[in-house]
């Protein structure tokens, strides 16, 4: 064995021994590198006499070629250990049952007032809003209520400490005239004014807590203002969209006779199951009315001509109706137990 020979066999035998990427560098180093011994090999065949050079270096380069095989050979596997090395490392167990996520899901009031709004819009009905913190003006005085109402009182209404003119609203009535405030202006051209035809779905806010009343919940605004809007066309609405709402004809109506400062005339309207577990109870779901002369007035718009019916539902008491929930104040506790029944 000569000692070139001699050359490829330590050099297998230092990229076997070589355990790391970088001591497997090393080692290729000190054979294939500028002063390694293959390089040295290669540079000594200057002093040769060409004959010699000739068959020397095709024997160097024989022997080059073994050492970068190996070292090539040597530096897969160190990948392949390194790999495996890695895959056991982060190794996870496929057999473990997975955490999965449970499919989330509207609170069943919003689906109430989803079901509502989609109700409305299909026979015209535009959504707006207004804002939850309201002008004492908006909530009541531009509503007919005078200063010395009850629903004034600090009994029933939430107050802002430190101001007079603003609070929690009562219910979603201010809507009425900011809608009809922003029709008029909107439709300012236009003779005769286009019908406004709107609902607006909203929290409200009274010092008011048992089964049946929950300090915030929600109210369903309704106002429809044209020329020839009568009692008659409420009752149709009204009736109508009950019977869709709860998905059955075998629903009654009724419209009893109430007393609302904005409204003349006024009613509450109730409804009752003719089967089922409620059968032949009257539950109040709303009040309602012709628009009080005075509330056109106050939105910007004449008495003389045009009327208004307007009404404001309990969208969380027509949740209870449709799903059968005894109490009111679950719906705004967070109890997931409760909540996810309506997934
Ligand atoms: C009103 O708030 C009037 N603004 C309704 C109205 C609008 C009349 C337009 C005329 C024209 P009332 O206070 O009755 O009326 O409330 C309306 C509905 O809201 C009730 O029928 C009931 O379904 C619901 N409601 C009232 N108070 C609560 C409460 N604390 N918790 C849950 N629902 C309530
Ligand atoms: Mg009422």
């Amino acid at each position: 064995m000569n000692n070139l020979d001699q050359l490829v066999i330590d050099a297998q035998a230092a990229f076997a021994s070589a355990n790391a990427a970088a001591a497997l560098e090393q080692a290729k180093a000190r054979f294939l590198g500028k002063n390694g011994l293959v390089t040295e090999q290669l540079k000594a065949l200057g002093g040769l006499a060409p004959e010699q050079k000739r068959e020397r270096g095709a024997e160097v380069n024989r022997v080059k070629a073994a050492i970068e095989t190996a070292l090539a050979e040597r530096r897969e596997a160190l990948r392949e250990v390194e790999l495996a090395a890695q895959l056991e490392a982060e190794a996870f167990d496929i057999t473990l049952p997975g955490r999965g996520a449970t499919p989330g899901g509207l609170h069943p009031v919003s689906r109430t007032l989803e079901r509502i709004e989609r109700l409305f819009q299909s026979i015209g009905f535009v959504s707006v809003d207004g804002p939850e913190i309201e002008t004492e003006w908006h909530n009541f005085t531009a509503l007919n209520t005078p200063e010395n109402h009850p629903a004034r009182s600090m009994h029933d209404t939430f107050f802002l400490e430190g101001r007079e003119d603003v609070l929690l609203r009562t219910h979603t009535s201010p809507v009425q005239i900011r809608a009809m405030l922003a029709h008029v202006e909107r439709t300012r051209d236009c003779d005769p004014m286009p019908d406004l035809r709107v609902i607006a779905p909203g929290r409200v806010y009274r010092v008011d807590s048992d089964a049946t009343h929950s300090p915030m919940f929600h109210q369903v605004e309704g106002l429809w203002v044209g020329e020839r809007v009568s009692f008659a066309d409420l009752k149709g609405v009204v009736t109508d969209f009950l019977r869709k709402f709860f998905e059955t004809e075998n629903l009654q109506v009724r419209f009893r006779p109430s007393f609302f400062p904005f409204t003349e005339p006024s009613a509450e309207i109730d409804v009752a199951f003719m089967g089922g577990k409620l059968k032949g109870r009257w539950l109040e779901v709303a009040g309602c009315g012709m628009v009080h002369p005075n509330v056109l007035r106050c939105g910007g718009i004449d008495p003389e001509r045009y009327t208004g019916f307007a009404f404001g539902f309990g969208p969380d008491r027509l949740t209870m109706l449709r799903y059968g929930v005894n109490d009111l104040r679950l719906f705004f506790e967070g109890d997931l137990r409760f909540l996810s029944q309506f997934r």
